[in-house]
């Protein structure tokens, strides 16, 4: 539709029409019978022509569910405007890929916007206009359950998979065939709530915010994400839902964003709950005032609005431009002309999978993994040999389906590769055995789950036997594969633990297994960083493989046997312990900062009762093959405003098997007008190499690089000496240093 046309239909719409263009209902208001009555419309107080009326709707995935409930909208009505269909597409619509913290550990854009473009195909033609993804929320509490949804602790890290994922799901123009509008997600500081705690408040410095937090968000307005999704907590005592100076100010104002700004589910009424506005009246008044233009399943909107209006609170006019971006979004994806876009129903239901969508996701999820320990018996041979005739898969991930995460809503579980099935789809010339050995959950452990309940039903005499049968076939065998870890629901909304270990009864599981087979290798399944402390001190391998997702296990199956080289780095800490929480690598020396010479002297920065560092540093990731660095070469130590410096490493594969490295280039500023993290991730390059080989990277180092927001509140490079640092982790000792002039 031309833009004319489009003013000219906001000119002719009601009131009521306008006004609930803002308002977006859950699936759930649609279900049952044709004339839309049924659902809770009672219980959110608002009537059938608000449901008829509704500007999108959130939830509602499939081909033929959301045909149909377009026809509805359409039908009978005066101004048929479409309605848009919104959803959770997290990391993968059928085919499900890894978590987004797994995605993280890739390192790499291209796989990332590659999962994003499958992602947004399968989507598409299951109806869905818009994801509520990618969620860019910086990460340092591993409490949190939902680090499962981030791609990490670090700014740059997460703006470049940003860009990635958004050019994935968005491509150039987002009324193409098989593309999606993105929702940057939740804006802003969502991650660090106090205790790692759901929901709770967050406390963050303006420079803290401004430089390690605000980053991924703004790297999605400039990646040209359509809509931003203001989060539930408290930003400096104020909800972010009404937090004026946030959302018009700096992304409005300051950023130029100009698409749609959705508050999260049901958090405009909670303004209410949070104790900043007295009723739902004042909750639509403080949230429209502060630039949120649609309510995610309140009524606050659609009961108060035209009131607003009519006391001379809000300008209809204020209105008519949040509706104008709704209308202009629907334009840009094509809804006017054809209301069903790429709505599928032969693809969106074929009986299997694409199996172009499954290979690409087994190629990206072999990437995801990272090879915490290795003392050399992985890769495991395919065949039997004077070491090993027999390896015993143990535990209670051996042969379950639940892989994905508790934000994988639109799949079938039952198209997921298992552990087993991948193992035994290699056909290895070795003698293997099955066991479970427990349950993911305790003896009777209830776990209630965000979409349903999961409990532990099998008899104490049931677990002794599956505990048995896998002590038995552990002392049979050359080598244990030891499949633990979290139950997917342990993790995701609402998913906050005071504990990152695995769970004990599973502990206790790797514990007798020990006692009689040594040759353990763990596989660790979770949805956060956990405390792997005791296993990183008697496994001989330890693989962390999140939630893998549909391919999962065919791409274990293809790291154990060596077709894949694991080249993962962590993109969050892995803590020695909870205690340590929050734990980053990039954060300031402190002014008495632990040193290999005060390391025994009690006044420094230190636990009288654990190291300072974590388990596995941010950046982290072992690989079959082996990387030497040179050292750092210089074209120039000194660098002015307008100039580049090309610092370079040359790493060589000195190991046995190909593998790829993420070489990863860290900056320090060295003295500053505030205190600077003691490195910061500026760059990375990932490289295959094969034994022997060599290959030089190059990185460029300018101004630009080495901006930050300061105390005068700029955003600027400061001049001194920086030092560089380029390695395989974020502990690099590899360092050069270099000079900077500010000359303009
Ligand atoms: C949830 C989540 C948000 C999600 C939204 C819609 O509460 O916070 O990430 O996109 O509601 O389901």
């Amino acid at each position: 539709m031309q833009e004319s046309d489009l003013k000219d239909l906001l000119s002719k719409m009601s009131t009521s029409e306008k006004i609930n263009q803002l308002l977006q209902l859950s699936a759930n208001f649609y279900e049952g019978t044709a004339d839309l009555v049924s659902g809770p419309r009672q219980s959110l107080g608002i009537d059938e022509q608000d449901v008829k009326e509704a500007g999108s709707v959130l939830m509602a995935v499939g081909a033929r569910t959301i045909i149909d409930l377009q026809k509805r909208n359409l039908k009978d009505k005066v101004r048929p405007i479409p309605q848009l269909f919104m959803a959770d597409i997290i990391h993968g619509c059928r085919t499900i890929f890894p978590i987004p913290l797994a995605q993280g550990c890739t390192f790499n854009p291209k796989s990332v916007q590659e999962i994003a473009e499958v992602a947004a195909k399968e989507a598409a033609r299951a109806g869905v206009h818009v994801v509520f993804s990618p969620m860019v929320d910086l990460i340092r509490d591993p409490r949190w359950g939902r680090v499962m949804e981030s791609t990490g602790e670090d700014p740059f890290l997460n703006s470049v998979l940003a860009k990635a994922t958004i050019k994935g799901y968005q491509g150039e123009n987002i009324g193409g065939k098989d593309k999606v509008a993105v929702c940057v997600k939740h804006f802003a500081a969502y991650g660090s709530p106090l205790g790692g705690r759901e929901y709770g408040s967050v406390d963050i410095s303006e420079i803290e915010l401004q430089n390690a937090y605000l980053p991924a968000y703004k790297a999605g307005v400039d990646a040209g994400a359509k809509l931003i999704m203001t989060s539930f907590n408290t930003l400096n005592g104020l909800p972010m839902t009404c937090n004026k100076y946030m959302i018009s100010e700096i992304l409005k104002k300051k950023w130029g964003f100009e698409g749609l700004v959705i508050s999260d589910w049901g958090a405009m009424r909670e303004l209410v709950v949070h104790g900043v506005a007295a009723d739902k009246k004042e909750a639509a008044f403080l949230s429209f005032d502060s630039g949120i233009d649609v309510d995610m399943v309140t009524d606050c909107y659609t009961n108060n609005l035209e009131q607003l209006v009519n006391e001379e609170k809000i300008k209809m006019s204020e209105i008519d431009k949040s509706v104008y971006r709704v209308l202009k979004l629907k334009n840009e994806l094509g809804l006017f002309e054809n209301p069903f876009k790429d709505a599928d129903e032969t693809y969106d239901r074929a009986p299997q999978i694409n199996q172009v969508n499954r290979k690409i996701a087994r190629k990206v999820t072999t990437e995801s993994f990272v090879l915490l320990k290795n003392d050399g018996i992985l890769p495991l041979p395919k065949q039997m040999n004077e070491k090993i005739k027999k390896i015993a898969f143990i535990g209670p991930y051996v042969d379950e389906k639940e892989i994905c995460s508790a934000w994988a809503f639109f799949n079938n579980n039952t198209e997921n590769i298992t552990l087993k099935e991948g193992v035994l789809n290699k056909k290895v010339a070795i003698k293997t055995y099955f066991e479970p050995g427990c349950d993911r959950l305790a003896y009777r452990e209830k776990l209630v789950g965000m979409r349903k309940n999961h409990i532990n039903e099998l008899s104490k005499a049931e677990l002794s036997e599956l505990e048995n049968r896998a002590i038995e076939v552990a002392k049979k065998s050359d080598v244990v594969v030891l499949a633990i870890g979290e139950h997917y629901d342990y993790s995701g909304e609402a998913g906050s633990r005071t504990s990152i270990g695995i769970p004990e009864h599973q502990l206790e599981l790797f514990r007798k297994i020990y006692r009689v087979n040594t040759n353990i290798i763990v596989l660790s399944f979770s949805g956060r960083p956990l405390d792997l402390r005791e296993i990183s001190q008697k496994a001989r391998a330890i693989l962390q493989v999140w939630l893998p997702g549909t391919e999962g296990g065919n791409a274990i199956a293809d790291v154990l046997f060596g077709n894949h080289s694991p080249s993962g780095k962590l993109a969050m800490s892995f803590p020695y312990n909870v205690g340590q929480v929050p734990i980053y690598y990039n954060e300031l020396t402190t002014g008495r900062p632990i040193n290999e010479v005060n390391r025994e002297q009690r006044f420094c920065s230190r636990y009288i009762d654990a190291p300072n560092q974590p388990l596995y540093p941010f950046g982290f990731g072992l690989s079959y093959g082996q990387f030497d660095y040179s050292k750092i070469q210089l074209d120039a130590h000194e660098l002015t405003s307008d100039s580049k410096i090309d610092v370079k490493v040359v790493v060589t594969n000195v190991g046995n098997y190909t593998g790829q490295e993420v070489v990863q280039l860290y900056v320090h500023d060295q003295i500053a007008s505030i205190a600077r993290p003691v490195r910061e991730l500026k760059g990375f390059k990932k490289i295959a190499l094969q034994p022997g080989e060599s290959e030089t990277v190059v990185f460029q180092i300018e101004e630009e690089m080495l901006k930050f927001y300061n105390s005068k509140g700029k955003h600027e490079a400061e001049t001194g000496k920086f030092d560089i640092f380029i390695g395989p982790d974020s502990q690099t000792h590899n360092k050069e240093t270099i000079y900077f002039k500010k000359t303009s």
